[in-house]
C-alpha cells in the first residue's frame, strides 16, 4: 500500500470570518493547528470573488506553513500572477464560476485547452508543480498529460453524492481514472465531498497520494469544539453569578 497524504482545506475557516468581516477565526491559526494535528499539507482556494480566503491569508500562509502549501486557483491571469509571486509548493487549477456554491465539476481541458495551457506554462515557468482538478474521464486525463501536468486531482464529488449501487459505479470510475493517470506518469490526488464515512475506499485506490478535504473536517471541528468553547465562556461568567449546569 502507498502512503496517502492529507491536505486540509481551511477555506471554511475564512468563510466564518468573512461572515462578520472580522479577524477571527484566522485561517493562519487553523493551518498551524492542522499541522500540529498531523496534516501533511494545507490547501486554500483564493477565489476571484474573494468570498473566503483573502490575499493577506495567502501571503501569511506562505511564511507560516511548515508542510506543503497547495494553492487552489482558477486560470484567471490576475490570480496566476499572485501565485507566481507567492510561490506555493503546488498549484491546483480548478474551474470557477462566480455563482456556484462550490467547485461543481473538473476543468474542461478538451473544449478549452488554451486557457489552461497558458496558466500551466506560467506556473511551471515560476517553478511551481501544477495539479489539474479533473472529472474521471480519459479524454481529460489524456489532455492533462499533453499539457505537462505534474498531477491530476480527481473530482470525487459524484462519488460523494452517489447512493446505493451507484457508489460502487463511481468508485470504479475513480479507480479506472487513477490507473490512466499513473500509467501516464502523473501523480494521483483526489478530493471534494470526502468525509468521515466515505473517505476510506478512495484512500484505498492504488497509488493514491494526496487527499484534499475541507468541509467535513471544518464541520466536525465546529461540533467537537463547541462543548469546550461554551464551557470556557461559562467559566468567564462564573464570577458574575453564572451557575454551573453540569
Ligand atoms: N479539492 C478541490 C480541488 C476543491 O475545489 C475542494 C473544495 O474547495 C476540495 C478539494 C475540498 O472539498 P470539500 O470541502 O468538499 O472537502
Amino acid at each position: 500500500m502507498g502512503m496517502v497524504e492529507l491536505g486540509v482545506n481551511i477555506d471554511h475557516v475564512a468563510t466564518i470570518r468573512q461572515a462578520r468581516r472580522t479577524f477571527e477565526p484566522d485561517p493562519v491559526a487553523a493551518a498551524v493547528l492542522a499541522e500540529l494535528a498531523g496534516a501533511d499539507g494545507i490547501t486554500v482556494h483564493l477565489r476571484e470573488d474573494r468570498r473566503h480566503i483573502q490575499d493577506r491569508d495567502i501571503r501569511v500562509l506562505k511564511e507560516t506553513i511548515q508542510t506543503k502549501f497547495n494553492f487552489e486557483l482558477s486560470c484567471a491571469p490576475a490570480i496566476i500572477d499572485l501565485a507566481c509571486q507567492v510561490l506555493p509548493d503546488q498549484a491546483t487549477l480548478v474551474p470557477e464560476k462566480r455563482e456556484e456554491v462550490t467547485t461543481e465539476g473538473g476543468l474542461d481541458l478538451v473544449s478549452d485547452p488554451e486557457k489552461a495551457s497558458v496558466a500551466i506554462k506560467r506556473l511551471q515557468d515560476s517553478g511551481i508543480p501544477v495539479a489539474l482538478f479533473l472529472d474521471p474521464e480519459e479524454k481529460q486525463i489524456e489532455q492533462a498529460k499533453k499539457l505537462g501536468a505534474y498531477a491530476v486531482e480527481l473530482h470525487t464529488g459524484q462519488y460523494a453524492l452517489a447512493t446505493g449501487k451507484s457508489i460502487q459505479v463511481e468508485l470504479d470510475r475513480l479507480t479506472r481514472a487513477g490507473k490512466w493517470i499513473v500509467e501516464r506518469g502523473m501523480k494521483l490526488h483526489a478530493g471534494h465531498g470526502l468525509n468521515y464515512h466515505n473517505v476510506t475506499p478512495v484512500a484505498a485506490i492504488e497509488h493514491m497520494l494526496e487527499l484534499n478535504i475541507g468541509h467535513a473536517i471544518i464541520s466536525r471541528a465546529v461540533l467537537v469544539g463547541l462543548r469546550q468553547a461554551v464551557s470556557e465562556m461559562k467559566d468567564l461568567l462564573r464570577p458574575f453569578g453564572a451557575i454551573k449546569r453540569i
